[in-house]
């Protein structure tokens, strides 16, 4: 069995049953738009598909706020894989790095493959899969879909961020509109257009139908 396979495997037993939009078919859709971006990128394979399918084994959303455990897991498992230092240090620094983390906080990948990652990542947050992905999120933490009257925060800061419970639609203002200028690689900013200009006909819609007007 290859290295990818035994991640496919770890990584699939491991998130199996999560209802919250993070997953194995999130990691599924991230590890094949990651693959893609790389191709045309000219990134390293195995470090692209080995962070991609990793990127969210212990996300902090689901660990009290700690984002060491992601790192800290993925090591131990490539440890355990007889994987080399120059491989196992460039995955486990994009495993770190690659979440957002509020409209004011700048979120910059060291090289490429993290670059490409972090492209994959987003691009499977906005678009069609992007706004079910936030409604399934909002779901499972029992959140409004939408409040007229509460109106969105430009978060400046990591901790308020993580803090932040308002309603659904409020989270495309938050994030999932802002994603299209924050994409690093060429193709990732291709790829992104067409998923925003989606979201922006879908909150016309939304608007709409709130209003009785559609
Ligand atoms: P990242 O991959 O940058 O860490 P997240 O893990 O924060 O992204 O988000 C995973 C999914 O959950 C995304 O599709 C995201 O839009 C959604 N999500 C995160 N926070 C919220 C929220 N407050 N409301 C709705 N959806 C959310
Ligand atoms: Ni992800």
């Amino acid at each position: 069995m290859t290295i990818i396979d035994k991640t496919c495997l770890f990584v699939e037993k491991k998130l199996a049953g999560d209802g919250s939009g993070h997953d194995w078919w999130h990691i599924f859709r991230v590890w094949n738009s990651a693959k893609n971006i790389a191709q045309q990128e000219g990134a390293n394979l195995l470090i692209v598909e080995l962070a991609a399918l990793l990127h969210d084994i212990a996300d902090w959303k689901f660990h009290d706020g700690d984002d060491s455990k992601g790192p800290q897991l993925a090591e131990q498992f490539l440890l355990q894989n007889n994987i080399e230092r120059q491989v196992i240090d460039p995955v486990i620094d994009i495993v770190a790095t690659i979440s957002y983390k509020g409209a004011g906080v700048p979120t910059p990948m060291k090289n490429i493959e993290g670059q490409v990652v972090q492209d994959a990542d987003r691009l499977d947050a906005i678009g069609a899969m992007g706004i079910a992905r936030a409604f399934a999120y909002g779901g499972h933490k029992n959140r409004l879909m939408y409040h007229p009257e509460e109106k969105p925060v430009l978060h400046q800061s990591f901790e308020e961020y993580k803090k932040n419970n308002g309603h659904t639609i409020n989270h495309f203002y938050e994030k999932l509109l802002l994603l299209k200028d924050r994409m690093n690689t060429a193709t990732g900013k291709q790829l992104a257009e067409d998923r925003h200009s989606f979201m922006e006909t879908y909150l016309n819609q939304f608007y709409r139908e709130w209003d009785g007007t559609a």
